[in-house]
Order: structure tokens, then sequence, then C-alpha cells
């Protein structure tokens, strides 16, 4: 039986190649996207069928519990099941801390760590009771060492690591698994969206001198979500080109 994932912010450039991976091993996916996305997510599914992959797609907002609830619920109600969960939904808002307003904080820390609360919560319960589970969020090289202008994003993708440590404890022994990936810099709009200077001057320190592309990361996702890591939990695997090792 395919193995049923839910990857959260599944239409966006990470979360993409997140999808297509999973579909090409085998997964039945469901791309989440923001209700604000629907025409995009109408596209986005018909592209992947060009490619021949099925996948499709549902809106919700993942910053709240009660529509994350509903998602979740709708899956299970369809498929019997969800198996493995990609927490990749995330913003940034980036800022300087003596300019960044209360407004950005809370963004940043409700799309990228409360969502995590608020998705995987009523997904929880079903994994345990089956016995068998994967939960993949998607931290940050920045939630491992800080970055200049983003106090509220490595505040929330270290938050996300924490999670897992505490729930990897809850779902070892009931064979739920639960992980971090942390990517590096990587060739998506969101970094698209940095001043090229800014980003020029952080690809320069990148041991491997360029940015990761998606499906890089992907893979190390596959890995963590396929049956071959059953004796990995609350693990932190970054993916970063050498930016930062510890
Ligand atoms: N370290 C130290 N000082 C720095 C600095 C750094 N990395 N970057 C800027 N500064 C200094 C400048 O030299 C300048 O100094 P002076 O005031 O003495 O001239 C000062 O900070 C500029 O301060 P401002 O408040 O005016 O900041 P700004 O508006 O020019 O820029 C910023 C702020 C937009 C946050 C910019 O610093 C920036 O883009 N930083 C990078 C943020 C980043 O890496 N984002 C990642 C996005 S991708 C992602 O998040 C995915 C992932 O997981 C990796």
């Amino acid at each position: 039986m395919a193995r049923i994932a839910l990857v959260t912010g599944g239409i966006g450039g990470l979360g993409t190649a997140i999808c297509i991976r999973l579909a090409q091993d085998g997964c039945t996916v469901i791309a989440n996207c923001h209700p604000s996305e629907a025409a995009a997510a109408t596209e986005w599914q018909a592209a992947r069928a060009a490619e021949g992959l099925t996948i499709t797609t549902i809106a919700a907002d993942v910053s709240s519990f009660d529509d994350s609830t509903r998602m979740v619920n709708d899956i299970i109600a369809q498929h019997g099941t969800l198996d493995i969960l990609v927490n990749c939904a995330g913003i940034t808002r980036d800022k300087t801390f003596r300019k960044m307003e209360a407004a950005q904080w809370n963004a940043v820390i409700d799309v990228n760590l409360n969502s995590v609360f608020n998705v995987t919560r009523p997904a929880w319960e079903g994994m345990l009771e089956r016995g068998f589970g994967r939960i993949i969020n998607i931290s940050s090289v920045n939630g491992q060492r800080g970055q200049f202008g983003q106090a509220n994003y490595s505040a929330a993708k270290a938050g996300m690591h924490g999670f897992t440590m505490a729930l990897a404890q809850e779902g070892a022994a009931k064979g739920v698994t639960v992980n971090t990936v942390s990517p590096g810099y990587t060739d998506t709009a969101m970094t698209l969206a940095m001043d090229d200077a800014v980003r020029a001057s952080i690809i320069s320190g990148i041991p491997m001198r360029r940015m990761a592309q998606p499906a890089e990361i992907a893979a190390a996702i596959a890995f963590l979500a396929s049956d071959d890591s059953a004796y990995i939990t609350g693990a932190n695997l970054p993916v970063n080109g050498g930016l930062f090792m510890h």
C-alpha cells in the first residue's frame, strides 16, 4: 500500500521538490497550500500531471488550528490514514531587531512554528494507533546558528527542533519517528527575495560556494520518510553545503 503523505507549504519552492520526490518514491502525496493560492494550486497540479505525477492539493491556513484539523481530518476520511507529515510551510519577515514590529514577529511564529502544533496534533493519535508515522519538520541552518535580520525566523526554526526532540520521545516506542531537516540556503523564491549583495555575500561564505537545489533537500526528506530510516528519531539532519557544522 502506498504511504499517504501530506506536505504543508507543498506548492512552494522546497515543498514542490519534496512532493515530486515523495510521489516518485511511490507515496500518495497531498500538497497543502494557503486558501489564497487556489488558482496557483490548480496550475501547480496540472504541471505535476504533465510530469506524469498525480498529486492532489488541499487548501488550509496552517496558522489556524481549526483549519489544520479540518484538513487532516479530510485527508484521513478520504485516504483512511496519514502516514507521513512534512511540516514545510514557512515565511520570512526579515528585519533587524530594532526595526522589527510585533506583526512581523507574530506572523513568522504563527506560520513557521505554531503551524507545526496545528497540523501535527490532529495527525498524531492516528499514527500512534496504527503504529507507524513519519513526521519531518523543515527547519533551517538559521535555526541552528542564528542569522542577522532573522530573530523571528531563527527563533521559530530553533523551536521546531525542540518540538522534534520532545515528540520523538513520545513516538519512539510506537513506530512513529520525528525528525528535523535543516536546509541551508536553497535556490527558491525565498532566497531570491534577498538583496543581491547580501545573497552574494552569504554564498561566498558557504564552503561549497553555491546554494542547494531543492531536490538535494528533498532527497534527505525522502530518506527520513522511508522505511529505511526506522531507527532514526529526534535527529536534526543538516543539508547546508558545509555552512554550519556541529
Ligand atoms: N552582520 C553584521 N552586520 C550586518 C550584517 C551582518 N550579517 N548585515 C548587515 N549588517 C549591518 C550593515 O553593515 C549596516 O551597518 P551600519 O548601520 O553600521 O551601516 C546595518 O547592519 C544595516 O542595518 P539595517 O537595520 O539598516 O538593515 P537593512 O535594512 O540594511 O537590512 C536585512 C536588514 C534585510 C535583514 C539584511 O540584513 C538581510 O537581508 N539579512 C539576511 C537575512 C537572511 O539571511 N535571510 C535569509 C532568507 S532565506 C531563508 O530564510 C531560508 C533559510 O532557511 C536559509
